[in-house]
């Protein structure tokens, strides 16, 4: 599995941690930076890893700012991008089983390495359920979208 991933500066801190994690895994990573901490704007970074799932160059995407909320704002304006903020495992998990989610945004200024560890690990790691209450409710998303990019909602 390849994993797209991108912080800004604020998500620096985090970087070595989720990127250690996602190689423990031996799991493909496209990194599209932020590399240091000169300020940066999320949303630059939020786009090339969204536009990297929604084509289907990456399965997941991992996506790192200060509070994760301007990463995950981002990165659902891609069609096809369903990005889910985390700060425990059990919301990461449930993103992945329930809302099949492909996008993963952290908070560096809300999460610590130890735990933004357990997260990435509980989110890659977690297939989509294919109850059909999960499945049906997740193509009432993409409906949903489609209505929206029609100019139909
Ligand atoms: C940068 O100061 C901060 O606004 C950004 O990292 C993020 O938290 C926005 O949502």
């Amino acid at each position: 599995m390849r994993v797209a991933f991108g912080c800004d500066h604020a998500g620096v801190p985090l970087r070595g941690a989720v990127l250690k994690v996602l190689q423990a895994l031996g799991l493909d990573v496209l990194d599209f930076g932020t590399f240091d901490t000169g300020s940066v704007d999320y949303c630059l970074f939020a786009e090339p890893v969204a536009q990297a799932v929604a084509k289907g160059d990456a399965e997941l995407g991992i996506l790192v700012c200060g509070t994760g909320v301007g990463m995950a704002i981002s990165a659902n304006k891609v069609p096809g991008v369903f990005a889910a903020h985390a700060s425990d495992c059990y919301t990461a998990r449930m993103a992945r089983e329930h809302n099949a989610a492909n996008v993963l945004t952290l908070g560096a200024r809300v999460v610590g390495a130890g735990v933004a560890e357990e997260i990435v690990r509980a989110f890659v790691t977690t297939e989509p359920s294919s109850e059909e209450r999960h499945e049906r409710r997740r193509s009432q998303m993409r409906e949903l979208e489609q209505r929206a990019l029609r100019g139909n909602c």
